[in-house]
């Protein structure tokens, strides 16, 4: 009868295909007399604002009004962890950003106003590359550090070392839905919202923040999102600020809402990294010491970028147990967009220089990539280089020899190379990663949850939590918990939007950890409120209250189903003896601690584990390639909504093939995003998806303290893609020799054509040796 563990279909499955579910801006034609905003944008990375005069655009027809710094009654910033997010900038940071905006009777009337704006600027220099700021110093912050031993003592022991670099590209969200806010004000001269966000919380507060009111007077609201992935965790909160501005200084409702190019323009992306390595490792391919510099291009402004680095440092492991390592992160200030969270946090980033290592290791002494990354797995005791027991080490080497062999990697292997035996002109290559990923958010105090469960008098239930559902399951997950906890048909509960007037000072739906939280915080509140139904259930049945059960729809005695009473009696009953029918629920984290000084703790409640192994086929003429398999195997603990998970891990390794093989995100000499639309950035669509995809979960791999056994599936899969990257360089080094094989990434065709071209240079006696570097 229990709901969780159930392959049931994503609660909005229906209405996400039929148009049916609404979004942000949908909601539009709710409000009359609704205002659209525009923004003026800055055709320069770095300037001074020199004059800004805004009344032309007051000439235009349809215009209604105009927001400048002047209009804002509190604070000019929106920055999420420092102030250094002007709203309206007195320096432009990055291309194309907003320096003033305006409201119009409809699109159109604010757009043409905008052009109408007269703004001069005094062009500065700008840094527009990673190596850039490097070179010239340019941080926000860092170093952040994190060591275990003496690396160098270790390296100068080690028989053999390496050193090198590795440029890694970012990635553009690219959620289907762009940011959106609609703001009103009540009659109480409150300002309400509808966002598209992952952090209502926090929105409220920065909206509160600059129209300098308490948080009380702020609602926000989100129904759902069209996808988010971590780009509406904090940048979600400009444009609600906006929207809000504008309805306090109209009076009406305001609506913004990024076009394609405007998002991609303004919003901030996965950070591209930089990093610099030293390792230095034994004949079998073990790791015995590791020295890593990162550099992070966070952008403009600060906003997540230091917990990101922080997630990569934490990451740099993978799976991996590091005798010494030293590492240092920094975070590079350039003029662009402020990069910020995206799914996997920087833990995408420190895995594949991990990684990227590993396979150097491997083909430096001859040895299988697959053998040097088995025998560098961590063993059961191990600890992490911050100091945290790998709690389950094991299940690494279980999952992988499982994959191994239910991929049949290794006849699979023979195959391959029999094929490229024959064939000079299309070559196939295999591999196998594993994904250690963290689960908790690094700083504590976010590791909390919330919910308010309402019960009617006819047992009709709501649930409210913390979470929000961007379209990876949460509500559905958080349905059939409450089901189950209260006993009830899935049917019976009703998930409601997620507002800060129903539970307030919420986390971000992030780090993958909102059922975890939100999930445990309705089973607390749904347990209060069977403990006082029991009670009453337990006169109208004739038994001790301890002996009552609750499920499917009824309360009866436990073990006797006959005298079972509709759970709706139960209710009305509890409420005609002034028994209240609605509770809080609360759940924090336990045993999480990280002492950020000492760069020592733990700092996840416990880890996420799996493989893949993945098969791809690479063209010699083009350096296109297709996956022909992929094969998963992924531990979510017991699974709480098979096909949520399943699609979760669908999902997210093809948003990291996208990442690590096809999204490349250019920028110009101006600053300016080039790749700003979906005909210039490739993303993975049909015909990039493995042509055979098998997903299995780990089994009896029961997670104990986390709500129902689950574990947190949103992030852990999309660094699975590593196997994909690591398959290409196994193709492309079976058109040559053998041996390193230096890639850049993201690994697009034509970088695998030159990663092809270079290693047939090395077969050609007569060709000289390649020179050329393949870079980002
Ligand atoms: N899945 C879908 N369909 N859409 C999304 O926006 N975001 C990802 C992941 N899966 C996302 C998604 C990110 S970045 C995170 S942190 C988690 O979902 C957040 O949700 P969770 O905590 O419920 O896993
Ligand atoms: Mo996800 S990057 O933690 O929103």
């Amino acid at each position: 009868m229990s709901a969780a563990g159930k392959r049931v279909s994503h609660e909005s499955a229906r209405a996400h295909v039929t148009g049916a579910a609404l979004y942000t801006d949908d909601l539009c034609g709710r409000f009359p007399r609704l205002l659209h905003a525009w923004p003026v944008t800055a055709p320069h990375a770095h300037a001074l604002i020199t004059e800004l005069d805004v009344s032309p655009a007051l000439d235009v027809p349809g215009v209604v009004a105009t927001l400048t710094a002047s209009d804002v009654p509190g604070e000019n910033d929106t920055g999420a962890n420092r102030r250094d997010e002007p709203l309206f900038p007195a320096e432009v940071m990055y291309h194309s950003q907003p320096v003033a905006w305006v409201l119009g009777e409809d699109l159109d009337a604010a757009q043409r106003g905008a052009a109408r704006v007269r703004a001069d600027y005094q062009p500065l220099p700008a840094i527009v590359t990673l190596r850039d700021a490097v070179a010239r110093e340019s941080f926000h912050s860092g170093p952040i550090r994190l060591q275990r031993g003496d690396a160098n003592e270790a390296l100068a022991a080690s028989p053999h070392s390496l050193e090198g670099e590795l440029e890694i590209g970012g990635q553009e969200h690219f959620y289907l839905e762009t940011h959106a806010a609609i703001a009103w004000l009540d009659e109480s001269g409150g300002v309400a919202l509808h966002s598209s966000t992952q952090h209502p919380s926090e929105t409220q507060e920065v909206v509160a923040r600059v129209l300098g009111v308490p948080r009380n007077a702020v609602t926000v609201e989100c129904l759902r999102m069209g996808g988010a992935f971590g780009g509406k965790e904090v940048q979600a909160n400009p444009w609600a600020a906006v929207a809000a501005l504008g309805a306090r200084k109209t009076g009406r409702p305001v609506r913004v809402r990024l076009t394609r190019a405007l998002d991609m323009a303004l919003s901030g992306k996965r950070h591209p990294f930089l990093a610099r390595y030293r390792v230095g490792f034994d004949d079998d391919g073990r790791l015995l010491s590791l020295l890593a510099t990162l550099y992070s291009d966070a952008g403009w402004s600060l906003d997540l970028s230091e917990p990101v680095m922080g997630r990569a440092l934490f990451h740099l492991d993978n799976a991996y147990f590091l005798p010494a390592m030293r590492a240092a992160g920094y975070v590079s200030k350039t003029h662009k967009t402020s990069q910020t969270a995206f799914r996997g946090f920087g833990a995408p980033q420190g895995m594949l220089l991990v990684e990227e290592i590993l396979d150097r290791v491997a083909r430096r002494l001859a040895l299988a990539p697959e053998v040097v990354r088995e025998r560098n797995f961590y063993r059961e005791g191990q600890t992490t280089h911050y100091g945290q027991a790998v709690k389950d080490a094991g299940r690494i080497p279980a999952i992988w020899r499982r994959l191994l062999e239910s991929s049949r990697f290794a006849a699979r292997r023979a195959e391959i190379d029999r094929f490229n035996r024959t064939h000079p002109h299309r070559k196939r290559g295999l591999a196998i990663t594993p994904v250690k990923f963290g689960i908790s958010f690094t700083a504590t105090v976010f590791n909390q949850g919330g919910a308010l469960v309402l019960v009617y008098r006819d047992g009709s239930v709501q649930v409210n939590h913390g979470g929000t559902e961007m379209g990876q399951g949460l509500f559905t997950k958080i349905g059939q918990i409450a089901a189950d906890a209260l006993g009830l048909p899935l049917n019976a509960i009703r998930l409601m939007p997620t507002r800060t007037d129903k539970v307030p000072n919420t986390s971000a739906s992030a780090a993958s950890a909102s059922t975890d939280l939100n999930g445990a915080a309705v089973m607390d509140a749904c347990a209060r409120i069977r403990e006082r139904l029991a009670p009453v259930a337990a006169v109208m049945l004739g038994c001790a209250p301890e002996a009552v059960c609750f499920a499917g729809g009824f309360v009866s005695v436990k073990g006797d189903d006959l005298g079972r009473i509709p759970f709706g009696h139960v209710t009305e009953a509890a409420y005609r003896q002034r028994i209240p029918l609605f509770a809080e629920g609360y759940y924090r984290t336990p045993e999480i601690h990280f002492d950020a000084r000492l760069g020592h703790g733990h700092p996840f409640y416990y880890f996420a584990f799996g493989a893949a192994a993945t098969e791809v086929e690479v063209d010699g003429f083009t350096g296109q390639y297709k996956v022909r398999r992929a094969d998963v195997l992924e531990d979510v603990g017991d699974s709480l909504s098979p096909l949520i998970d399943r699609g979760q891990i669908e999902g997210g390794f093809v948003q990291g093939l996208g990442w690590l093989t096809l999204e490349e995100l250019l920028w110009d000499g101006e600053g300016r995003v080039a790749t700003a639309g979906a005909s210039t950035y490739k993303l993975p669509s049909w015909s990039e998806l493995p042509e055979e995809f098998h997903v299995d979960f780990l089994e009896r791999a029961t997670e104990p303290g986390v709500v129902m056994g689950s574990k947190a599936v949103g992030e852990p899969p999309l660094m699975l893609a590593i196997s994909a990257r690591e398959a290409l360089r196994d193709a492309i080094a079976a058109y040559g020799p053998g041996g390193e094989i230096p890639l850049a990434s993201p690994l697009t065709p034509e970088r695998v054509f030159r990663a092809i071209e270079d290693q047939r240079a090395k077969l050609c006696t007569f060709a000289s040796p390649p020179t050329r570097v393949v870079r980002a």
